[in-house]
């Protein structure tokens, strides 16, 4: 059996850098309770190791009066800041810079009197803190059809939360081209969802069956497994190692890896170390060789 890891796959630069504020909050403050603004991310393993060290979530930033809450990577909205501010809650913001960047877009363009498009899921806390930055005004779209009923616009802005598909950013701005005077998109789709997003495709193109690692509620997981089911019918969404169906993968010559990027490496060991077990004396692992398009 050939086991083949793609090679942009797990946490990615955002989640890395929450994950060590985290830590380091932690060992610094150790009078103080830590607090989380929500999961930390969209694992619940790592959430209950979090848990383990004393790391609780909180849904309401004035629960954290006294304590220290981070901000997690995907960003919270302006008021939240004012609201905290008012509150004396001590902050330590982890929004991801790519997160921060689109926040800074929509915030400028609703100044600018812009009408303002935000192509992603409602309901994702990334989305909802964007939303936040144009005093919650932006009309939120994950689908095509829905351009149909915005009304026509002077001016719009148009930006992506940053782990939808480059396919479905494309189709909803061709199509809102035709609902503005002006329109300015601005694709901020980030560079880790489109190198996974492209690792996954070039692995799930080679191989019989194609593992997906990630958190049952993790949005780019999600699009993870939507991209490898396009190209390989055999696609299993799994969030740990316990979750493979062995049975099925017994009979697979080429087995396909990739992992969300909210999916920590012991995660990603664990359910290689279980697969290559399946077949100990022919296994091989190999780093996937495809050129990533940047
Ligand atoms: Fe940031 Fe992209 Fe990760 S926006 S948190 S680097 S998926």
């Amino acid at each position: 059996m050939k086991i083949i890891l793609a090679r942009n796959a797990g946490y990615c630069f955002g989640v890395k850098e929450a994950m060590q504020k985290t830590f380091n909050a932690v060992d610094l403050h150790k009078d103080k309770q830590i607090y989380t603004y929500g999961p930390l991310i969209h694992n619940p393993q790592v959430v209950q190791k979090l848990e383990s060290m004393g790391v609780q979530s909180i849904d309401d930033i004035q629960d954290g009066k006294n304590s220290i809450v981070i901000i997690r990577s995907h960003g919270i909205p302006l008021e939240v800041y004012e609201k905290a501010k008012a509150n004396h809650v001590e902050i330590i913001d982890a929004t991801c810079p790519f997160v921060r960047k689109v926040q800074r877009i929509v915030h400028e363009y609703h100044q600018k009197g812009y009408s303002i498009v935000i192509i992603g899921d409602p309901n994702h806390p990334e989305v909802i803190g964007i939303n936040g930055w144009c005093e919650n005004k932006a009309h939120i779209l994950n689908h095509v059809s829905q351009v149909e009923s915005l009304p026509f616009m002077d001016k719009l802005c148009i930006v992506a939360q940053t782990t939808i598909t480059s396919e479905l950013w494309n189709a909803i701005v061709e199509e809102l081209e035709h609902k503005a005077a002006v329109v300015e998109p601005f694709n901020t789709i980030c560079i880790a969802t489109r190198e996974r997003q492209s690792s996954c495709a070039s692995v799930a193109q080679q191989v019989d069956a194609m593992i997906v690692i990630g958190g049952y509620h993790s949005s780019n997981t999600q699009k993870l497994l939507q991209i490898s089911e396009k190209y390989c019918k055999y696609t299993y969404h799994v969030e740990t190692a316990e979750d493979l169906p062995m049975d099925i993968l017994k009979k697979m010559n080429k087995i396909g890896v990739t992992a969300g990027a909210s999916t920590p490496d012991w995660i990603i060991k664990e359910v290689i170390e279980k697969m290559s077990s399946m077949d100990q004396n022919n296994n091989e692992m190999m780093n996937m060789m495809e050129e990533i398009e940047n």
